[in-house]
């Protein structure tokens, strides 16, 4: 394999991988990493890049070429399957698209934790994958650690999911617990919520529900199989709640939330107003996923939603779930 983007996320998914060599070796996985791809170049070695040195010396490890871009190497790299962690950009998905594209057209395999190129191109992406016969797998894109795709796709694949309701933006999550639980200002917790290293790189994409409402376009098309895109999604930010807002609900024994939601006919995130008993009211950076489905009926998912070591969780779920069925079709 090989791994695009070495930010936070791309170092947490090697680190892991070097923590839990035994269970792979317990379950027959043996991967080996031919090629670690970032900005300014990449290392590379097709008969395995050496992790545990990549880690510690960066690019004064031997194996570093400086220049070398993921897009004019993905094509021709000898490898299985392209692990895409850049950084999600939803105005044009790019440089995440370009590389999905060069992967699926090249033979490959992806895995992803960038929402970018499926917010701007998901059916066209999947009908790559199918035509060139690869698996396209993106579990980390929503709901960070929380396998609600695997979820949608095996446990409940006898289900119709009616519709999804959820919290899908742990920093607005946070700011909102701390206004209500502290009483605190927003800003003094959006500050917090950036310190943790949860919020994106622009914020206003977290406090203004374009990060949540990019979330419910990857739900919509990937369990809901409907083509939304993001100019469908009604979207309404928190910056307008004030402590008085959240107090006079909480009188009113409800709690102030920033609410996603999706059926087949209604996509929109904007703060409601939820019961403090509600499985929707969970707190922190948490994330909430909750389906309505026609057989299993009300599901509710609560987990991470962000965080490196948690994301990586989803993605390492992805890479030894293609593992498993590669060898299965062997
Ligand atoms: N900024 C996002 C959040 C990160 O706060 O939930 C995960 O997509």
């Amino acid at each position: 394999m090989a791994l695009v983007g070495f930010g936070n996320v791309g170092k947490a998914v090697s680190r892991v991988m070097l923590e839990k060599r035994e269970l792979f070796q317990k379950i027959g996985f043996e991967p080996t990493v031919v090629g670690i791809f970032e900005k300014k170049g990449s290392w590379i070695d097709e008969k395995g890049l050496n992790l545990p040195e990549i880690l510690s010396y960066g690019e004064s490890s031997p194996s570093w070429v400086e220049g070398a871009n993921a897009k004019e190497w993905i094509p021709d790299l000898d490898c299985e399957l392209i692990v895409e962690m850049t950084v999600t950009n939803i105005e044009d998905g790019e440089p995440g698209l370009t590389h999905f594209r060069e992967a699926l057209n090249s033979g490959k395999d992806v895995v992803t934790s960038n929402k970018g190129p499926l917010v701007i191109a998901f059916p066209e992406l999947m009908d790559l994958a199918e035509k060139r016969g690869r698996m396209l797998l993106y579990e980390a894109t929503v709901g960070g650690a929380i396998p609600i795709f695997y979820a949608a796709r095996e446990a409940l694949l006898v289900n119709k999911v009616i519709s999804i309701t959820g919290i899908l933006n742990g920093t607005s999550n946070y700011i909102l617990t701390k206004m209500t639980d502290e009483g605190g200002s927003f800003s003094a917790a959006l500050r917090e919520a950036q310190e943790r290293g949860y919020a994106e790189a622009d914020p206003t994409y977290d406090i203004e529900g374009i990060d949540a409402a990019s979330k419910l376009v990857i739900l919509a098309n990937g369990i809901l199989k409907i083509k939304k895109k993001l100019r469908d999604v009604k979207i309404e930010g928190i910056s307008k709640i004030t402590p008085e807002m959240i107090d006079l609900a909480m009188e009113d024994g409800y709690i102030v939330k920033h609410i996603g939601y999706v059926d087949r006919n209604k996509i929109e995130v904007m703060p409601r107003l939820i019961p403090k008993s509600s499985p929707l009211a969970v707190g922190g950076t948490l994330n909430v996923i909750s389906f309505e489905t026609d057989i299993a009926k009300d599901i509710t998912f609560i987990g991470r939603g962000a965080g490196p070591r948690e994301t990586s969780s989803a993605i390492l779920g992805d890479i030894l779930y293609i593992n498993k069925i590669r060898k299965e079709n062997m």
